[in-house]
Parts: structure tokens; sequence; C-alpha cells
């Protein structure tokens, strides 16, 4: 099994299974995985939802240029799942190869409706609260992904994450 050369960073709209993705890639790689969400919620000691409550976006957004910064300078090799924002840090395309999880707004609402725990799912998400809102984010976000990645994977063509986890084994290491 070929290793990872260097980073690759999962971007795209919230609920399009990034820290799935990642979870699965890292074990199909027997390769480890992080979390841009997670590292935040670690520095805090306090979950998205309560970061954005408490200190409002602006702040969680300074958060997530400082962890970047620290991607950027001390990881390697490592699989990043980040949050939906995640792509206005300036450094993003430095940190490493950057892959777009791409899938309609109809796709991503089903696919958080249709989950197990998507109550849970979307109470953490704090811009996910008014499904309008919502949308007109995702519109205004689209082709910011678009510039941004490396390689764009189409998540609504496959049947799972396992398959979608084979695909990007594929391109990674290829
Ligand atoms: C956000 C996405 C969330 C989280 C925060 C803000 C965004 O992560 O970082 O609630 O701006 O799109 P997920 O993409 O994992 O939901």
């Amino acid at each position: 099994m070929k290793a990872l050369t260097s980073n690759i960073i999962f971007i795209g709209f919230m609920g399009a299974g990034k820290s799935t993705l990642a979870k699965a890639l890292a074990k199909e790689l027997k390769s480890v995985c992080l979390d841009t969400d997670k590292i935040i919620e670690n520095m805090e000691g306090k979950k998205i939802k309560k970061i954005f409550d408490e200190r409002g976006e602006e702040y969680f957004r300074k958060l997530e240029k400082r962890v970047a910064l620290w991607l950027e300078k001390s990881v390697q090799n490592t699989i990043i799942s980040t949050g939906g924002g995640f792509i206005h840090v300036e450094n993003l395309n430095k940190i490493g190869k950057v892959i777009y999880l791409k899938s309609s707004f109809e796709g991503i609402v089903k696919r958080l409706k249709t989950h197990p725990q998507a109550k849970k799912k979307i109470a953490k998400r704090p811009l996910l609260q008014d499904t309008k809102k919502a949308e007109e984010l995702f519109k205004k976000r689209e082709s910011l992904y678009e510039r941004k990645a490396n390689f764009t994977i189409d998540v609504e063509k496959f049947k799972n994450e396992k398959e979608i986890a084979k695909e990007l084994v594929k391109l990674i290491l290829a």
C-alpha cells in the first residue's frame, strides 16, 4: 500500500459527508484523520454551537484561521475534514490537496434528514437552522468550493461512503 505524500483536505457544504469520508478514507489507507471543528472544540473546551452562541461567528472564523496556520506548519500526510466555511482561510491550498465533496442542496437536505440521528445532526449546526438561509449560503459558496478544489467528487453518484472512499484511494494514490 502506497502512503500519502501530502495532506488531504475535504471541503464542502455542511452535511456533505466530509468527516464520515475522512474516517472512511483513513481506514482504507491505514492512515489518520483530523477534523478542524473537533480541533476548535478542543481548543475552546466547548461545542461549536456554544462557541457561536457565546462568541459569535466572527470569533469562530478567527479560530478556523488559527487552525489553518497550525495545519500548514505542523501537520503532514494526514487526512483533514473541515467545517463548511473553512474555505475562507487564506492558506487552504498550502495545507495540502483539496478535495471538494460536491452535492446538490437537495442531496444535502435529504442526507441529513434521513440520518438516524437527524435531529442532533441539524441542531448542532447554527447555520442550518433556517433552510432558506442555508440554501442562500450554499449558492454563495458553490463556486468558491469549485475554485479552491484540486479534485471534485460528486458524492451523489455513489452508493455509499465506502464506494467514495475507494474512488478517492484511486485518485489520491494514482
Ligand atoms: C459551518 C459548518 C460546520 C461548522 C460551523 C460552521 C459553515 O461544519 O464548522 O457550524 O460555516 O458551513 P460542518 O460543515 O461539518 O457542518
